[in-house]
């Protein structure tokens, strides 16, 4: 029998201890598909991961299967001083800076292995992900495309921010997102 796939909750330090089997879910869910040279990326993507978990408000779920991990969703409280957010605070006009960005929780990562996705695991990770943040609001990018994920923040209110986005060295366009979780009911 196939073991049904259930999310837990990855502490700070589960996250950092499980860096590794976490990259290789990044490797076959993107980099195998988008980077010219994957384990590069790969060692990349494993070498900021210890520095994320260290972020006020870090909170992880991952989805497994018995002991193996197909899914991970992450991110952290953003805030003045991290790349992403200074980034995009300097692209949106100051006010919505202010409303999006002023007590934002940063989903930063969202993937599956090729298998687990198109089964719904995505949407559970989001919403175990984001369920009863303490913040106002919450923000993401993913490419400016119709894209699965696209679909998945378009169905659970997300709004475009900032479209056809160019982060500075990167080459494709990316979609800034944001979330009102102010309406969003308290986890029970
Ligand atoms: C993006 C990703 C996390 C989505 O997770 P998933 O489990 O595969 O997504 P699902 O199949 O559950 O689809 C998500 C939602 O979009 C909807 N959807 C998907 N394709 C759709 C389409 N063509 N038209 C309309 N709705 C669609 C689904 O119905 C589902 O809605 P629901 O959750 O309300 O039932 C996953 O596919 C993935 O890891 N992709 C590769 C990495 C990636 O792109 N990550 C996102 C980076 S921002």
């Amino acid at each position: 029998m196939t073991p049904q796939i259930e999310i837990v909750d990855l502490s700070p330090e589960g996250f950092v201890a499980a860096r590794r089997e976490i990259a290789e879910v990044y490797r076959r869910a993107f980099a195998e598909q988008q980077y010219p040279h994957p384990d590069r990326e790969v060692v990349r993507f494993r070498n900021v991961l210890s520095r994320h978990a260290e972020h006020s408000g870090f909170r992880c779920k991952v989805a497994r299967s018995g002991q193996e991990v197909l899914g991970v969703a992450y991110g952290y409280t953003g805030g003045s001083g991290q790349w992403w957010h200074d980034v995009v605070a300097a692209a949106l006009p100051s006010e919505e800076a202010e409303q999006w960005l002023g007590d934002c929780f940063e989903l930063v990562e969202l993937h599956l292995t090729p298998e687990a996705q198109g089964r719904g695991v995505g949407g559970r990770l989001h919403d175990e992900l984001l369920s009863g943040l303490p913040h106002s609001t919450a923000a993401l990018s993913t490419l400016d495309a119709r894209t699965r994920a696209l679909y998945l923040y378009e169905k659970r209110g997300w709004v475009p921010l900032l479209t056809n986005f160019a982060f500075p060295g990167g080459a494709k366009p990316f979609l800034i997102m944001g979330l009102d979780l102010t309406s969003r009911a308290p986890a029970s």
